[in-house]
């Protein structure tokens, strides 16, 4: 096959970089993977991998041969005709998406009608249109442009990119590189979505901002639920069994995390207000979701009293399973309220408590999961997991100083917690 494909450059060694460059690999394609960051790339050249992602090592070595790593984009210039963006538009203080780094990488494009600059990083709607403008200003307007948003989610990443729900290519132009985009996924068979620049960059902030909306909105009934004694979970699965609805994304818990959607969900209603939109569902989503985050600490408050003095061991860091990933991390929050009310917390994360540490230094982590509960008032879980959920409970109460246990993301077994005499509490489910 190696040969027949369309060889490709990929910029920004990052998460989406790094699976779009093994998963182009391994459809046969040369990858040319280009990073400004000396030691990434030196990592990359020795066969270690920067990033937590299940499976992307082995893809990776699986292809090592179609794979070059180099901090030189001429050498990708050079190779490949298509250059996928793939770097970071982390949000600025003004909450906006911060296109420096997509502005570097254009500037740096040659003057060249057989290049094109395929977007893979989130840009605000509009962003291919004034790049496109400002590259036909600087000389470079034969340079092709197509949009091409990226839908994977950390810890499943390298199985949604090889069975994408869709696949959406952005042109306005109907030149050469909307269909050598298209071509690259042809043996993907997924659906394709051709369409304009500006509604592809649309469809990824409308599509991470609905499931958002759809968290939060579970969130709030799973709060209506602990008022009227219905279960969040029965209702989730009763709503979710109606096709145009669905029954993904709708578990209700301690609030969305990761960087994706708190930046995109906000970038979106930004862009919105600097339109001259105000986004009002977006703004009641985000806020939704911030008061979740938070009401663990109530529910902790109310069994214990005061939380001053009190031992907290929190299970999971990460902002969901199978990933190291702590931006947007509603452990992050949950953990500052409770020191901010006295509580002693100690945590305990089967891979992310390094970086946890790194974002908050004085976080105490314990080495394993008994660690965490030893003496503890009460225990909370915060990310799920698999090797929480099931625990030896009888082992772990008889650790514990108290008997509180909160399931920030009802996915433990409650039988099995009150059969080892503690008191379970879910979100939402009575
Ligand atoms: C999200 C989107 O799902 C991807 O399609 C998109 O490509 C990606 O953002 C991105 O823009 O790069 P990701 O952030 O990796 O992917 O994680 P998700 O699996 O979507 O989970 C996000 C958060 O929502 C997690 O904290 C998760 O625990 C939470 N969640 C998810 C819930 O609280 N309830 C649910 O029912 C589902």
């Amino acid at each position: 096959m190696s040969g027949l494909r369309e060889p490709i450059g990929v910029i920004g060694a990052g998460y989406v970089g790094l699976v779009t460059a093994a998963g182009f690999a391994e459809l046969g394609s040369e990858v040319w993977c280009v990073d400004i960051d000396e030691s990434r790339i030196e990592l990359l050249l020795r066969g270690e991998v920067p990033i937590y992602e299940p499976g992307l090592a082995e893809l990776i070595a699986r292809n090592r041969e179609r794979m070059h790593f180099t901090t030189a984009l001429p050498d990708a210039v050079a190779a490949a005709r298509l250059l996928f963006v793939c770097v970071g538009t982390p949000p600025t203080y003004a909450g906006d998406a911060d296109l420096s780094a997509v502005l570097d990488v254009a500037a740096a494009m040659p003057a060249s009608a057989d290049h094109a600059l395929v977007m893979k990083s989130t840009v605000p709607c509009g962003t291919g249109r004034s790049l496109m403008r400002m590259l036909a200003e600087d000389g470079k307007g034969e340079l092709a442009y197509v949009s091409c948003p990226e839908f994977l989610k950390e810890g499943t990443a390298i199985e949604d990119f090889m069975h994408p729900d869709r696949v959406v290519v952005g042109d306005d132009r109907g030149g050469w590189a909307g269909d050598a985009v298209a071509d690259l996924y042809a043996p993907l068979e997924a659906p394709l979505v051709r369409t304009d620049v500006a509604s592809a960059e649309m469809i990824k902030l409308a599509a991470n901002a609905f499931l958002a909306t759809k968290i939060s909105f579970i969130n709030e009934i799973a709060n209506v639920c602990e008022e009227t004694g219905a279960n969040v979970r029965e209702v989730a699965r009763g709503v979710g069994l109606d096709e145009r609805i669905g029954p993904r994304f709708l578990s209700a818990g301690i609030g969305y995390g990761g960087s994706c959607f708190t930046k995109d969900v906000s970038a979106l209603k930004l862009l919105a207000a600097n339109s001259g939109y105000h986004f009002q569902l977006l703004g009641a989503v985000i806020e939704v979701n911030e008061l979740q985050k938070r009401r663990v600490v109530a529910k902790l408050a109310r069994h214990l009293d005061s939380l001053a003095g009190k031992r907290i061991g929190l299970l999971g860091l990460a902002f969901k399973p199978n990933t190291d990933d702590m931006r947007g991390a509603s452990s992050l929050v949950l953990a500052s309220r409770l020191a901010a009310e006295g509580a002693l917390v100690r945590a305990y994360d089967p891979i992310a408590a390094e970086e946890a540490r790194r974002i908050m230094p004085e976080l105490d982590c314990a080495g394993s999961v008994e660690e965490a509960v030893d003496g503890a008032d009460a225990v909370v879980l915060v990310t799920e997991w698999p090797q929480f959920l099931g625990m030896d409970w009888p082992s772990l109460a008889s650790a514990m100083a108290g008997t509180v246990v909160i399931d920030g993301r009802n996915a433990l077994d409650a039988d099995a917690v009150r059969a080892a005499g503690l008191q379970y509490e879910g979100i939402g489910v009575g």
